[in-house]
């Protein structure tokens, strides 16, 4: 059989490492899947092919070239691959100097249209610094050159059965609360935020232009107790911080701890596995 569809991003906090125990751990049954931040998607694209496909997802981010990029993946893969093999085989070529002038040169452009933005999305994230996705306060990418040896920028095969899965899948950009308040009763919703820092070197939450500080995970507990309250399953990832832990026991959720793979800390020492939270509520609804 051939091999399954895997994220078309490189992704700070992606859950390719732990998607296997975040699948055990959903709900016994549920009707429609909800990710309204979802990143490079690990779980979504595990859930689309290995449980039930036949329900609808519904998926969100509040990056709005992220969600460009995936309709573009969606709707307009074969002008997408123009560009892609076009930059892939240009990079390639080059040498050091060259590639990074290059990569400085695509990352300068305010490109226009959505094939062209979907484009510089995934040649940006294949040849910068880890993978990170970070913008400036005027919402301009500002991650370095990475330097890697022989990056794949244009993965034809992934991108085609993405392709294929997406054909039923319903994209939005917005606001995790605009996206989670559409899920009905019995739907399932993940959520995966960036986590609350463990310590303040270890923060990572520059996704956006804006942070995403303690009032937002905590804006974010509300719109779980209101799910909660509407009889949606959620499950939340998050660190095992006392804050995180402090909040969510005293409402009465499930906590436990898993242990994932840390692959894009910019800290080679701190690479290696990290205890993180997985918080459901379906004992509150069943
Ligand atoms: C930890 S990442 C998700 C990683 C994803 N689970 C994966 O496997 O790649 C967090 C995501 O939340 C998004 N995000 C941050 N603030 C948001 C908000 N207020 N509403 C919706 N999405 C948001 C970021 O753009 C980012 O893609």
């Amino acid at each position: 059989m051939s091999e399954l569809a895997k994220p078309f991003l490189k992704w700070a906090g992606g859950k390719s490492s732990i998607a296997p125990i975040l699948i055990d751990n959903l709900p016994n049954q549920f009707n429609n899947y909800f990710e309204p931040m979802v990143g490079a998607g690990a779980l979504f694209l595990n859930v689309i092919q290995n449980v039930d496909g036949h329900r609808k997802f519904f998926i969100g981010d509040i990056n709005k070239d992220l969600i460009s990029t995936y309709k573009v993946i969606k709707n307009n893969l074969s002008a997408l691959k123009i560009y892609l093999s076009k930059y892939e085989n240009k990079y390639l070529a080059y040498k050091n100097e060259d590639r990074e002038k290059f990569f400085y040169s695509i990352r300068s452009q305010e490109p226009k249209t959505v094939v062209e933005i979907a484009a510089r999305f995934i040649f940006l994230n294949k040849t910068c610094f880890n993978g990170l996705y970070r913008v400036n306060r005027k919402g301009h990418f500002n991650v370095p050159h990475g330097k890697y040896v022989s990056p794949k920028i244009f993965d034809e095969n992934n991108l085609n059965k993405i392709a294929i899965l997406l054909k039923k899948v319903h994209f939005n950009t917005a606001d995790v609360k605009t996206n989670s308040q559409l899920a009905q009763s019995n739907d399932f919703v993940y959520l995966d935020p960036p986590f609350y820092p463990i310590s303040k070197t270890a923060s990572f939450t520059s996704y956006t232009s804006k942070k995403f500080g303690e009032g937002e995970q905590l804006k974010l507990k509300l719109v779980i107790d209101e799910l909660t309250k509407k009889q949606v399953y959620v499950m939340l990832s998050n660190s095992d911080h006392p804050w995180i832990i402090g909040a969510y026991q005293a409402s009465g959720y499930k906590l436990q701890i898993v242990k994932a793979r840390r692959s894009l800390s910019s800290n080679v020492s701190s690479r290696g596995k990290v205890n993180e939270l997985v918080i459901t509520n379906y004992h509150l609804i069943d």
